[in-house]
C-alpha cells in the first residue's frame, strides 16, 4: 500500500510500504478515507523527536472497517469508525479511571501512553497510508453514521476536538467564565470552540498568524495579535484589568517571540501566569517535552524551563497538563456534530490526495499559504 514515510528531517515522502493484516484476534484492519496532518508530526518532521526513518505517520485517522479479527464482537466488514490517536487497551488501572491516553500496557517503552506513527509511543504503524492496524479493536473503533456525511468534522474525532476539548477541561471551563487561548493553531481553535460550547462569556485567542485569528473571530471568539502588543495587556484592557478565569496554553515549547524569528519556549506559560486572575486556573494541552535537540539552549534540550513558579504560586492557580484522553468525550463530541450543534470542520483548510502530503507538510511546518489543517484522503 502506499503511506507516508518520514526519511529525514523536513522530508516525508509517498512510498510502498506493506500492507498491514490482523496480527490478534481482537484487531481490525481500517481502510483510510481521512488521514490528518496534526502539529505534533511537524514535533517529528522537524527532526525534534527521536523518530526513525521509515516510520509512517498519521495518528488522526477516520476509515471503513475493511478486515476483522476473530475475537472482536463489536464491529463489521463495512462499518465506519473514527480512532482516538491514543492506543489504550481498556483493562488497566488508567483506562479503567477514563486516562487512556496514559494507558500502562500498550507501549512496550514503558512510557505510559500509545499512538498510531508517533516516536516513542510503541509499535503502531499511522494511518496516512491506504490501510491501519488498530488492536483492541472494540475499545479503540468509536462507530460512525454510515455514508460519507460529515467527513471532515468527524475526522477530528480523532485527535484536535478531543484535544480542544480537553483543554477547557484542565482548565476547569465553565458556563460565563472568561478565557484566553494561546495559540490559534487547530487545537487553539478547537479549545477557544469547545470552551464557547460550554457556555464561555468571552473567549480570547492569541496569536500572530492573520489567517488563523480570523477563524478565531469567525466562531465568535476575540482574536489577539501578539505581534503587535503584549498580548497579556491586550486582554487586561478587555477585562477591566482582571484577567480571565481560565487559560489554555494550545502552543507548546515550540512557542515563539512576537517577531516570530526566536523560540521563547517558556513564553506562554509565563504570560497565562500574568493572564489568568488570582485563583484561576490553567490548562496545557500543548506539548512540552522531556528532551528537545532543537531546543535553543541546554536547558531547553533537556526540557528544563523558566516558568515564574513564584508568581503562579502567589496567585494561587491551579495548572493541570498532559494529552487529551479522547476516549473521554470523543462519544459526545461526536454526538454534538450528528445533532447538527457543533461544526469543528470550520479548522479544516485543506483536503488533499495523500500524494500531496509532502508539500503539505512543507506548508504546514511553515505556516503559510493558510495551511491551517490538511485532511488527507487516502482513498
Ligand atoms: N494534548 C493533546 O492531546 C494534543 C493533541 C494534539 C496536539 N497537541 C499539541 O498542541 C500544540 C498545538 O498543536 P497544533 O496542531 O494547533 O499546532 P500548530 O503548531 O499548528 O499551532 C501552534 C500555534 O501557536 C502559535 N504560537 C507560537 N508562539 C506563540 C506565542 N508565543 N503566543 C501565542 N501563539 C503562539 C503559532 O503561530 C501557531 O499558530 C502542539 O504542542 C501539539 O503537539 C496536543
Ligand atoms: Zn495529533
Ligand atoms: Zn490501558
Amino acid at each position: 500500500m502506499r503511506a507516508v514515510v518520514y526519511r529525514k528531517p523536513f522530508d516525508v515522502a509517498v512510498e510502498e510500504v506493506p500492507d498491514p493484516h490482523i496480527e490478534h484476534p481482537n484487531d481490525v484492519i481500517v481502510r483510510i478515507t481521512s488521514s490528518c496532518i496534526c502539529g505534533s508530526d511537524l514535533h517529528m518532521y522537524e527532526g525534534r523527536t527521536t523518530a526513525e526513518p521509515g516510520i509512517v505517520f498519521g495518528h488522526e485517522n477516520l476509515g471503513i472497517v475493511e478486515d476483522v479479527g476473530s475475537g472482536v464482537t463489536a464491529l463489521e466488514q463495512g462499518d465506519r469508525v473514527v480512532m482516538p490517536f491514543n492506543v489504550a487497551c481498556g483493562f488497566c488501572k488508567n483506562c479503567l479511571a477514563g486516562l487512556t491516553g496514559f494507558c500502562l500496557t500498550v507501549n512496550p517503552s514503558g512510557f505510559a501512553g500509545g499512538a498510531y506513527g508517533y516516536a516513542a509511543m510503541g509499535p503502531y504503524p499511522g494511518g496516512q497510508a491506504e490501510y491501519l492496524r488498530v488492536p483492541y479493536a472494540d475499545f479503540n473503533c468509536m462507530p460512525l453514521p454510515a455514508g460519507t456525511d460529515h467527513e471532515s468534522d468527524y475526522a477530528l474525532l480523532a485527535g484536535i476536538f478531543p484535544a480542544g476539548y480537553h483543554g477547557c477541561e484542565l482548565a476547569g471551563v465553565a458556563p460565563g467564565n472568561t478565557v484566553a487561548v494561546f495559540g490559534a493553531g487547530p487545537v487553539g481553535l478547537m479549545a477557544a470552540y469547545s470552551a464557547l460550547l460550554r457556555g464561555a462569556s468571552q473567549v480570547f485567542v492569541v496569536d500572530r498568524v492573520a489567517e488563523r485569528l480570523a477563524k478565531a473571530a469567525e466562531i465568535g471568539a476575540v482574536p489577539i495579535d501578539f505581534s503587535r502588543d503584549d498580548p497579556v495587556q491586550q486582554i487586561m484592557d478587555q477585562t477591566r484589568g482582571e484577567g480571565t478565569d481560565a487559560g489554555i496554553d494550545a502552543v507548546g515549547y515550540q512557542a515563539v517571540n512576537a517577531s516570530g524569528d526566536r523560540e521563547d519556549p517558556a513564553a506562554v506559560l509565563n504570560q497565562l501566569v500574568r493572564t489568568v486572575r488570582p485563583t484561576g486556573a490553567i490548562g496545557v494541552p500543548g506539548r512540552y517535552v522531556p528532551s528537545d535537540p532543537g531546543g535553543i539552549d541546554e536547558h531547553a534540550k533537556r526540557g528544563v524551563l523558566r516558568v515564574a513558579l513564584g508568581a503562579l504560586c502567589e496567585k494561587g492557580l491551579r495548572v493541570s497538563t498532559g494529552q487529551a484522553n479522547v476516549k473521554r468525550y470523543n462519544r459526545q463530541l461526536r454526538d454534538l456534530i450528528t445533532a447538527g450543534r457543533a461544526r469543528p470542520g470550520f479548522v479544516v483548510s485543506h483536503e488533499l490526495p495523500l500524494e500531496e502530503a509532502p508539500t503539505a507538510y512543507q506548508k504546514f511546518d511553515q505556516r503559510i499559504d493558510g495551511y491551517t489543517k490538511v485532511i488527507l484522503r487516502p482513498t
